[in-house]
């Protein structure tokens, strides 16, 4: 609880009175609450008064109410603070989260997609929220209306007390025995069953279009079901742990008046004063449920402390993958050409090493490829020059200098990327491609649309350049938003470029333009391009054959051809693919 409590009052930044203001307010709310109880018990005794006081009872009357309306309105003060607190600290969360996320290193949103992460946050911070806003502000009166309600139990009739204290103690001590520490270990269980319930439906969801296509049903519901029967048992289990135990709960904390009568009658015959026993009876009878309503209160209100320091870990192991070093004074990249020395790496939570000790050299100004099986880690090799992820052994430099000691922004500024499949974002067509260079005048981005062959793309739009894409906006198809994405390239035009299948999507005669294109681009830069189709990488500088995540071939196009190695047998089938795509379409002309 205190643990819980610090965490909050850290999110609440400058702000950090209104969480006691709206636990002192809710706490004199609850006091609020009981007094009128002796109020009614006065008005009772002055009842029975011979020489009753009409104007004492209205009095009181009027004091108990009063009173009460005090506490609901001091009750709702308590809670404005609160739901100060409560809005400050999930903003402040969000803020915390959103700023974590921008230090995480590009790799990390591969493996978290935006829905998980914008699910992540919104549902924890909101679980903050209500249990601040709401929950908290009653913790003053779980606490405090308990300790007053003894402390009246006490002032009246001590043996009374006591006889209505012994049931409340008896039927706590039986619920604790009976349920120990097996409520919190449930507690762990059930939210990791409704965690992974949501995760299956969410792929299941996801999952559709598979489905139908293959006409599966039984069998790939089989995961989302058996997530709902696990979730299923659990609830039915904690609800048969907690049957017994809360029936004898609650009647025996509701059988005090079994000790109480009794009690009573013993007590009449030894007091002096009857009237005054009979009005404690009346008194207790009235003012022990109250206890029962806070024990129950208490519960629900550590299973709410439960749910907020489960959703405060949740937000804070979203951001636990540590941010990329930086250097204070980052140094500035002078020269472009990129070294490979002995690095390994593999994706965080995998066993399996991804490359292997692979050392290398592109000298500025000079065009190298990538080539090799799926797999192989070809991709890998280009992410981690733009700080995707770090790898674990070895270091990467551009111009001799190590990447990590490089400030992000000018990574970013001198490199283009092309990726495997680009994605554009929700905005116009033209502010996806200004995002390669915001200051860009019309003629530069006239110039690059037409390089990257999206001439055809943007005319058929309704609103030309100003067509908005993406979700409830125009859709473009993985070839189109691959031309855009080169457009943006283009219009970058920054001393490193690096193209992961970047026309990989495109059809043969539009691939041939942009080919063209690009050797207009690519004239004079350092670069790194990688293809599938080997026509595309025949003519760079030096072409490194990755296999595994080794290096297994390295050399021109000539060179590995006369080596007869890997690379030769990978042309030999490409060339057979297409003279049977040729072969194919001439028969079908
Ligand atoms: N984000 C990731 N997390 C974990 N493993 C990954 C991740 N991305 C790739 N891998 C694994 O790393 C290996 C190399 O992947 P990579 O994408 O580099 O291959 P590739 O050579 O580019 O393949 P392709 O030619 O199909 O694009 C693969 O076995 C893949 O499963
Ligand atoms: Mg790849």
């Amino acid at each position: 609880m205190i643990n819980i409590l610090r965490k909050l009052v850290f999110y609440m930044t400058g702000r950090k009175l209104l969480l006691p203001f709206a636990l002192l307010f809710s706490a004199l709310s609850s006091i609020a609450t009981l007094v009128p109880f002796i109020f009614i018990w006065l008005i009772a005794r002055e009842c029975l008064n011979p020489n009753i006081s009409h104007s004492l009872i209205k009095s009181y009357a009027i004091w108990a109410v009063a009173i009460s309306i005090a506490g609901i309105l001091i009750y709702f003060l308590s809670l404005t603070l609160s739901h100060l607190a409560a809005f400050r600290v999930e903003t402040n969360m969000r803020k915390k989260a959103m700023s974590k996320l921008l230090d995480m290193p590009l790799g990390f949103f591969d493996n978290n997609t935006s829905g998980r992460i914008r699910k992540i946050i919104d549902d924890n911070a909101s679980i903050t929220h209500s249990f601040l806003a709401h929950q908290l502000p009653d913790l003053a009166g779980t606490i405090i209306t308990p300790l007053a309600t003894i402390g009246l139990l006490f002032f009246f009739d001590y043996r009374m007390g006591l006889a209505c204290l012994l049931p409340l103690i008896f039927s706590l001590t039986i619920l604790r025995l009976m349920i120990g520490s097996r409520g919190q270990e449930f507690m762990n269980n059930y939210m990791n069953a409704l965690e992974s319930m949501n995760t299956e439906a969410v792929e299941y969801v996801r999952g559709i279009p598979v489905v139908k296509t293959f006409q599966q049903t039984i069998f790939s519901f089989k995961n989302f079901h058996n997530s709902i029967i696990r979730y299923k048992k659990m609830v039915m289990s904690y609800t048969n742990l907690w049957e017994k135990p809360m029936s004898g709960y609650i009647v025996i904390i509701n059988s005090f008046a079994f000790i109480l009568v009794p009690l009573t009658i013993i007590l009449l015959n030894y007091s002096t004063n009857l009237t005054q026993t009979i009005l404690n009876l009346f008194f207790y009878v009235l003012i022990t449920p109250v206890f029962g309503h806070c024990i129950m209160r208490s519960m629900y209100l550590s299973q709410a402390i439960g749910h907020a320091a489960q959703a405060i870990d949740r937000l804070e192991d979203l951001s636990k993958t540590p941010p990329l070093k930086a250097l204070d004074i980052p140094i500035k990249i002078k020269s472009y050409n990129i070294n490979f020395q002995d690095v390994s790496f593999s994706y965080p939570d995998s066993k399996h090493e991804t490359l292997r000790n692979i050392s290398f050299t592109i000298p500025e100004g000079k065009t190298y490829a990538l080539v090799g099986p799926s797999g192989s880690g070809k991709t890998t090799i280009a992410r981690l020059i733009a700080r995707f992820w770090d790898p674990q052994n070895g270091t990467i430099s551009i111009g001799n200098n190590d990447v990590t000691e490089i400030s992000n922004n000018d990574l970013m500024n001198n490199i283009t990327f092309v990726f495997q499949n680009s994605k554009l974002f929700k905005g116009s067509i033209l502010a996806n491609i200004k995002y390669g260079k915001p200051e860009a005048s019309m003629q530069d981005i006239q110039r690059a649309i037409d390089l990257a062959q999206c001439r055809n793309i943007i005319e058929k739009l309704p609103d030309g350049l100003d067509t908005i894409i993406g979700p409830h906006g125009t859709y473009l198809s993985g070839g189109e938003q691959q031309r855009i994405a080169l457009a943006r390239a283009f219009l970058k035009n920054a001393p490193i470029v690096i193209l992961d299948e970047a026309t990989a999507f495109s059809d043969p005669e539009n691939e041939d333009l942009i080919q063209k294109s690009l050797q207009r681009l690519l004239r004079g830069k350092t670069v790194l391009l990688i293809a599938h189709r080997l026509s595309s990488v025949k003519n760079a500088d030096n072409i490194f054959v990755i296999k595994d995540g080794k290096i297994a071939e390295q050399g021109s196009h000539d060179m590995l051809l006369l080596k007869e190695g890997l690379y030769h047998s990978m042309w030999n089938t490409y060339q057979q693919s297409i003279e049977w795509t040729i072969g194919k379409e001439a028969q079908y002309a």
